[in-house]
């Protein structure tokens, strides 16, 4: 039994139908079990594993510690994939934080498994948790390090700490910007080149990323799962085979699209500025914020050695062929 929090996110419900479709049993963890059911349930995969009872669901949220107990009782693996609604834009008074969801989430999980299966979490020096423990997968970032000085990258660095020290056997995956049908930021970019005559970007579109096939980062999870002896308490860089700049990638959808649009580099200063202002509109979900420009413009590369090495026959996706997988003769970019 594999615990999926956040199960009905994109990466989760990746990550869920993959296991599902290797025959495994999950439990789908997230605020709310309708969204899980009816994300989940689009896919065919899913709806025989609900079929044969190897798919429940489980209502916890990851910043309410008494809700988790419950949640990851009687598991053998936990996959922490949660992140609070409308990421990257923060919402501090409604408690939508890198620091409150990706490091206190993550924590008090750790947290719930310690209370279960009674080990204590007091640090590096502890003892393991007794045989039988289940295993931790966390979904963290390519730009993490001790370095990183970003709150989103802190938060992440500190969570990683936190299940490092666990005494829980752990596995991180720091995931590169993940490209598939339902990723809402470069589908949300490219789509407004539907009604638009330019594809607007902040800063100059040249940091360099490894987007990585949201199939891909599905298809390592089972790996991991299944071959606990190549992935224990290891962190992995996760990228897809081809290195671009953000300018590169944008064209390529265009391309596959069949739109001539050019690129409007919008600066970060000015888009700060915009993002300072629409804090001030009265919804939860404001539309943009200055750290989210920054983060929408930060880059990445993942060094991929260390999975080629422990996992020699792995193959990942090319990026065009990621990419022609859902836009397609579809004529357009599928709706997030
Ligand atoms: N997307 C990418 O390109 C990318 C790249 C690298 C790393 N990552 C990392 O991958 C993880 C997942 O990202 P994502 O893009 O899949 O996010 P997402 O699509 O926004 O999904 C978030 C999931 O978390 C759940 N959730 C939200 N708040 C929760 C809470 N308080 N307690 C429990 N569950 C909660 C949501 O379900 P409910 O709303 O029903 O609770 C949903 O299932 C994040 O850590 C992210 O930083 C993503």
């Amino acid at each position: 039994m594999i615990l999926v929090s956040g199960a009905s996110g994109f990466i989760g419900s990746a990550i869920t139908r993959h296991l599902l479709s290797a025959g495994l049993e999950v439990r789908a963890m997230g605020r709310s079990i309708d969204r899980a059911r009816s994300v989940l349930g689009s896919f065919p995969e899913a709806r025989r594993a609900l079929g044969e009872k190897r798919l429940t669901f489980v209502s916890a949220d990851v910043t309410q510690p008494h809700t988790l107990p419950a949640a990851v009782r009687g598991v053998e693996v936990v996959v922490q994939a949660a992140q609070f609604p409308n990421a990257p834009v923060e919402n501090p008074a409604r408690g939508w934080t890198y620091m409150k969801v990706d490091r206190d989430g993550t924590i008090n999980l750790l947290g719930a498994l310690a209370q279960v299966y009674r080990a204590q979490t007091a640090g590096p020096s502890m003892a393991r948790f007794p045989e039988g423990a289940p295993r931790f997968l966390y979904v963290s970032g390519v730009t993490v390090s001790e370095a990183a000085v970003t709150t989103w990258d802190r938060a992440k660095w500190q969570a990683e700490e936190a299940i490092r020290s666990s005494g829980l056997d752990w596995t991180i995956v720091r995931n590169s910007p993940t490209v598939g049908p339902r990723d809402v930021s470069f589908n949300r970019i490219i789509g407004y080149s539907a009604f638009l005559p330019f594809v607007p970007i902040f800063g100059n579109g040249e940091e360099r990323l490894t987007p990585v096939y949201i199939e891909d980062v599905g298809r390592f999870f089972v790996r991991l799962v299944q071959e606990p002896q190549q992935a224990r308490d290891t962190t992995f860089p996760l990228g897809g085979p081809d290195t671009v700049t953000t300018n590169q990638l944008l064209r390529l959808y265009l391309q596959l699209l069949g739109r001539r649009r050019p690129i409007l580099h919008i600066p970060k200063p000015v888009g700060m500025i915009a993002g300072g202002v629409a804090q001030l509109a009265p919804v939860e979900r404001k539309p943009l914020s200055a750290a989210a420009v920054e983060f929408s413009s930060k880059g990445g590369t993942a060094d991929l050695a260390l999975l080629h090495e422990r996992f020699p026959d792995f193959e990942l996706t090319p990026l065009r062929e990621a990419l022609m997988s859902y836009l397609g003769d579809a004529g357009g970019v599928a709706r997030p």
